[in-house]
């Protein structure tokens, strides 16, 4: 079995607009706030650089890195840090940037941790929401697209890193090869 492209399922005009509404809503929110915006790797590279250029307020920005324990489709919850924030972020207002929210573990952890570096705020900014998934109650300020639960790639989401690269968000399905 191969994964192969399905269908596209959020196209790149609606992904342009969405993002566009979002840094809107994000600069009304943060100004002179100068919040530090957290990408979390791999997949949240390309919706925090697309946010980044359609913002007119002045943001910092860093990145995390995480990998979950547990099996290839399911996180566990725990998690563990593979890139730390390069930066002190006690006192300052924190935006966590995600490319999805699945069951939500990841960023209940990433949430907890930074909480205890006691910043000024912090709030989270997901591309994706898959419904009706999350393991534990999450307030997500800014929700780009909720999606039913398929497996999706493109615009930073990969399947077995292929497909980050897709300027759309399309689904995978597994054919036969003969
Ligand atoms: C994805 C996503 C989140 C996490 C969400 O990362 O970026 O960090 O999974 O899953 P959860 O809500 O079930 O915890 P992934 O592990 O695919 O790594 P990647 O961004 O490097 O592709």
């Amino acid at each position: 079995m191969v994964y192969v492209i399905d269908k596209i399922l959020i196209s790149e005009k609606e992904l342009k607009e969405r993002t566009e509404e979002i840094a809107r809503q994000i600069s009304k929110d943060y100004e002179n706030k100068n919040p530090i915006l957290i990408g979390i790797l791999r997949g949240a590279f390309v919706f925090l650089s697309d946010l980044i250029r359609k913002m007119d307020i002045d943001v910092e920005v860093d990145f995390m890195a995480v990998s979950s324990y547990g099996n290839a489709t399911q996180s566990s919850g725990v998690v563990r840090i593979l890139k730390d924030l390069s930066e002190n972020v006690r006192g300052r207002h924190l935006i966590i940037v995600e490319d999805i929210v699945d069951t939500g573990l990841t960023l209940n952890y990433l949430i907890r941790n930074l909480q205890a570096r006691e910043p000024a705020s912090i709030e989270v900014a997901s591309l994706l929401l898959k419904e009706g998934r999350q393991k534990v109650p999450l307030d997500i300020k800014y929700i780009g697209f909720k999606i039913p639960d398929r497996f999706v790639v493109g615009f930073g989401l990969d399947c077995g890193q292929r497909w980050r690269y897709l300027p759309y968000i399309a689904s995978v399905k597994k054919v036969k090869v003969f």
